[in-house]
């Protein structure tokens, strides 16, 4: 479950001045649509400018960053400041324009991957989902992985920790209150016990009124972990207001496996290849992974996803946040051949949700749009407000190449969908309306390279100009400094892949 790592912080500069609305608060906009419109990048400035590296620093041996780094500008500020956080649990605030580290905070001594049994995300395991800024508070949230009582490792499994850190912006001091330990039962099932030692933090954070909201899987699926949804209160001192197994009684695997070292938990982690949770008002859409025996499919027959079950293996799952921060299962949609994927590791929660703009993406009976995929490859489109439940879906496209990576989009010239498997191609799907006046995606063009797939397309435009969106995927460099920056123009109409 390794998505992209960096070795060294990058930053490209393209003359431009610093402006807030260029932030990145969090991993993408929050419905994860991919759509941000108010940039000032546009083709002209692409093609005509050699991008240059602007500066870069160097991480510490063995440390890897796997989360999104963040761009701020503080309200008393007008220059922009990167926010990286690491393996290491290291913190660090660096000038946007000069690269120049600001300020830097270890929080505590990262869980050592040998107590993980599995190497995946490197030798350390300390910060692994990109966390997310409340701008009105100028506080940035995070989830960090140690050791009880904050001691060094390797200390054994069920010594690890995790907690979720509130760090004052720019001090990176503590709000008085956190960090809060999560721990404990989940409300679904009393005897599924949240321990920090056995899972991994990787989705990126969700805000969501007074919550913040995070997903929790395995490490290379080992140990008897499910799946973990958990609610935090961004109120000092209220602490975890919901933990919430994704694989529950009944259903999940019985007897429940109460040895630790071994893998019959359940499993159903939520770790989307660090892709966020698609929030919209109090609703929450996020993936889950492969999960162990054959859940609430008793019958094999279609189900109506807004009939609770307590197995959401290999689901597109749909919960509200209430306004005191319980979390509440809603609707899911499952492939009708999850137990095939369940046993070829299929993993369906390899790639997030997207939710697209209901100004746009809508058809008859369809105000929502919502789209995942995994590892199979196909990618589903789906009813937000009917997301399908057992083995019913809108429409689906197959790919032979694994998606690890969500599905972009861009609401103008029509209204089009990217998203690019691993080492494929990025493809474009237009919209338009089937006979029965329901949405359907028609493939519009592809990139005329493939791309590496570990990022989700994010499409910009020059503050909403028509003709001026450009779809950026992160392109990963193997074995060289610098990185060629594809510019790949004239197969994907409206779009410019640089
Ligand atoms: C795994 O085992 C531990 C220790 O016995 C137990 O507390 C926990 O509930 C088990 N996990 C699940 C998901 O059942
Ligand atoms: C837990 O399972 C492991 C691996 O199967 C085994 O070696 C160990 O003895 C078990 N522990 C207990 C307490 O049964
Ligand atoms: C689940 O549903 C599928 C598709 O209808 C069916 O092939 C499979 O046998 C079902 N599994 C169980 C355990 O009933
Ligand atoms: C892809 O298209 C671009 C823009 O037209 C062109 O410059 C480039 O040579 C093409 N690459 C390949 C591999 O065909």
């Amino acid at each position: 479950m390794v998505t992209f790592w960096l070795k060294t912080v990058w930053f490209f500069a393209s003359g431009i001045q610093a402006r807030s609305h260029t932030d990145s608060l969090q991993d993408a906009d929050s419905a994860q649509s991919g759509y941000l419109p108010s940039h000032n990048l546009c083709p002209k400035s692409i093609i005509n400018s050699k991008f240059t590296l602007s500066w870069k620093n160097d991480l510490e041996p063995n440390e890897i960053i796997f989360a999104k780094p963040l761009v701020y500008t503080p309200p008393w500020l007008n220059s922009e400041q990167v926010i990286t956080v690491s393996s290491l649990n290291m913190v660090r605030i660096i000038d946007g324009l000069t690269g120049k580290l600001l300020k830097s905070r270890i929080l505590a001594p990262p869980f050592q991957a040998v107590d993980a049994r599995c190497t995946e995300a490197g030798s350390t395991i300390g910060i692994t989902g990109t966390p997310i800024i409340d701008p009105d508070s100028s506080v940035l949230y995070l989830y960090s992985k140690g050791y009880k009582g904050g001691v060094s490792g390797p200390r054994g499994t069920l010594a690890g920790q995790y907690k979720l850190y509130a760090l004052k912006l720019p001090s990176l001091s503590d709000v008085s209150g956190f960090p809060v330990v999560v721990e404990g039962p989940a409300e679904n099932d009393k005897s599924r016990y949240f321990l920090g030692g056995t899972v991994l933090q990787r989705a990126s954070l969700a805000s969501v009124g007074n919550s913040i909201v995070a997903g929790f899987a395995g490490h290379c699926d080992n140990f008897n972990y499910t799946g973990m949804l958990v609610a935090v209160s961004k109120i000092p001192r209220v602490g975890v207001t919901s933990i919430v197994a994704m694989m529950a009684s009944p259903g999940a695997p019985q007897p429940q496996e109460l040895n630790y070292t071994v893998a019959k938990g359940g499993k159903a982690g939520i770790w989307e290849s660090g892709m966020g949770f698609a929030v919209d008002d109090d609703r929450i859409f996020f993936a889950t992974g492969n999960g162990d025996g054959p859940g609430d499919n008793g019958s094999g027959l279609p189900a109506n996803g807004k009939k609770a079950i307590s197995t959401l293996q290999q689901t597109t799952s749909n919960f509200i946040v209430t306004r005191n921060g319980k979390l509440k299962q809603q609707d899911y949609f499952q492939p009708y051949n999850y137990q095939a994927l369940n046993a070829a590791g299929r993993d369906f929660g390899s790639a997030g949700v997207t939710l697209l703009d209901e100004d746009v993406f809508r058809g008859r009976g369809v105000r929502r749009i919502a789209i995942s995929g995994g590892k199979s490859g196909r990618i589903y489109i789906m009813n937000g407000d009917d997301l399908g439940g057992f083995a019913n879906v809108l429409q689906s496209i197959d790919n032979a190449k694994s998606l690890f990576s969500g599905t972009g989009s861009y609401p103008r010239e029509g209204g089009y969908i990217y998203f690019n498997p691993l080492a494929d191609y990025l493809y474009a799907y237009k919209i338009t309306l089937a006979s029965n006046g329901k949405p359907l995606f028609v493939l519009a063009g592809k990139s005329n390279i493939t791309l590496n797939g570990r990022s989700t397309p994010t499409i910009t435009s020059f503050y909403g100009r028509i003709g001026t969106g450009i779809s950026r995927t992160e392109q990963r460099c193997i074995g060289t400094d610098i990185c060629t920056l594809n510019r790949e123009l004239d197969k994907v109409p409206q779009i410019s892949i640089w």
